[in-house]
């Protein structure tokens, strides 16, 4: 069995990742930390786990622990990952895995020094759907991939992490993760070149709409994020020869099949969709249990973190162009 820890009482990680945790095959959740030792023994009652610690490095130092989840605010994603790294603890992070590619890279060579396994938690990669969705770019089903089109739309109210620009808040790098790193996975290519555009919050300084182009090597990619906007997930792939389309596209709802839209028809007028269906899985649950697969082995990671560098640095040059008005270029 592999051991999981918690570092800190998130509102996600209660919702979706700790029910997807144990509900994961080879996987045991032992312990949870918070920085409010009494928050944390009621989330452990409530959740029936042994341990709980009233602060990250208390947890960090039990022997009893293999791995943790790091679902902090964004700010504290590399830093805590890095003293865990430190500990001896593989991480699985959540996304964005840094708030920037330079300290994105920073966390590698921690990884690379201590040798535990590091994984961004971005569970759209590896979810069936979208793992077919390339399968099927890849053998020609709806010709070459020319353009990659993503939005995510939400609202929250604004005592959230999201609306602090000093922890890494704002839609680009919440959201806009998505879009940023399935093209990337669908085109199997890094951009040249990036344009952003973001309007920001005058109270807070986050971003509340961004949208952008991706140019690629062999196509372009668009998206378009809010979190003033009303619930609004999609994808569509559109190649020379037709289209694919994923509703629902990054939180498909893990207790019902998912779908996958063919579309080949020659005509305008008359679309021919065919539809392929997912059986239901949670994709928190596989990328968990591929996590501590692969830890318990080794490794490699089922996203690898230099991939994850490479997001980041995407990201960075959106926020860039966003301020600049022009193309830039992500870091190599
Ligand atoms: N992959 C996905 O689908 C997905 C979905 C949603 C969110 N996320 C990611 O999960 C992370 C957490 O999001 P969330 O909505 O769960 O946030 P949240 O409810 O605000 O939880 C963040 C936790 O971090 C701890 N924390 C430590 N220092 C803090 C500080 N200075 N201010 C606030 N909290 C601090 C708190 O735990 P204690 O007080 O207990 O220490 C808090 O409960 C984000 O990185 C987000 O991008 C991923």
């Amino acid at each position: 069995m592999f051991r999981f820890g918690v570092l800190g009482v998130s509102r996600f990680a209660l919702r979706k990742m700790i029910p997807a945790m144990r509900a994961a095959r080879g996987v045991e959740l032992v312990a949870i930390a918070s920085r409010d030792g009494a928050k944390a023994a009621a989330a452990a009652r409530e959740l029936g786990l042994p341990k709980s610690y009233g602060s990250y490095e208390a947890l960090l130092a039990d022997p009893e622990i293999d791995g943790v989840y790091n679902p902090l605010p964004n700010h504290l994603h590399v830093p805590w990952s890095e003293r865990a790294a430190e500990a001896g603890k593989h991480v699985l992070c959540e996304k964005p895995i840094a708030l920037g590619a330079a300290e994105a890279r920073r966390l590698l060579a921690v990884r690379d020094r201590t040798g535990v396994v590091v994984c961004e938690a971005a569970m759209v990669r590896v979810h069936p759907r979208w793992l077919a969705a390339r399968e099927l770019i890849r053998g020609g089903r709806i010709g070459a991939l020319r353009s990659f089109v993503g939005t995510f739309g939400y609202s929250i109210a604004r005592d959230n992490i999201r609306f602090d620009a000093e922890m890494g808040g704002g839609v680009l790098l919440d959201t806009g993760f998505y879009p940023v790193t399935m093209s990337r996975f669908c085109f199997e290519a890094e951009p040249t070149g990036v344009l952003g555009r973001s309007e920001v919050d005058a109270a807070t300084g986050v971003d509340l709409l961004t949208s952008a182009v991706l140019q690629f090597p062999s196509g372009q990619a668009t998206f378009s994020c809010g979190m003033d906007l009303g619930p609004m997930q999609r994808a569509l792939l559109l190649g020379t020869k037709g289209h694919l389309e994923l509703p629902i596209a990054w939180n498909p709802p893990g207790d019902r099949p998912s779908e996958l839209i063919i579309e080949t028809s020659a005509s305008l007028e008359e679309p021919t969709p065919e539809r392929m269906a997912f059986d239901a899985v949670d994709q928190y649950t596989l990328l968990v249990e591929l996590f501590a697969q692969a830890a318990s082995s080794g490794g490699p990671a089922p996203i690898a973190l230099e991939d994850s560098v490479m997001n980041m640095a995407v990201l960075d040059a959106l926020a860039r162009s966003a301020k600049s008005g022009r193309w830039e270029s992500p870091a190599r």
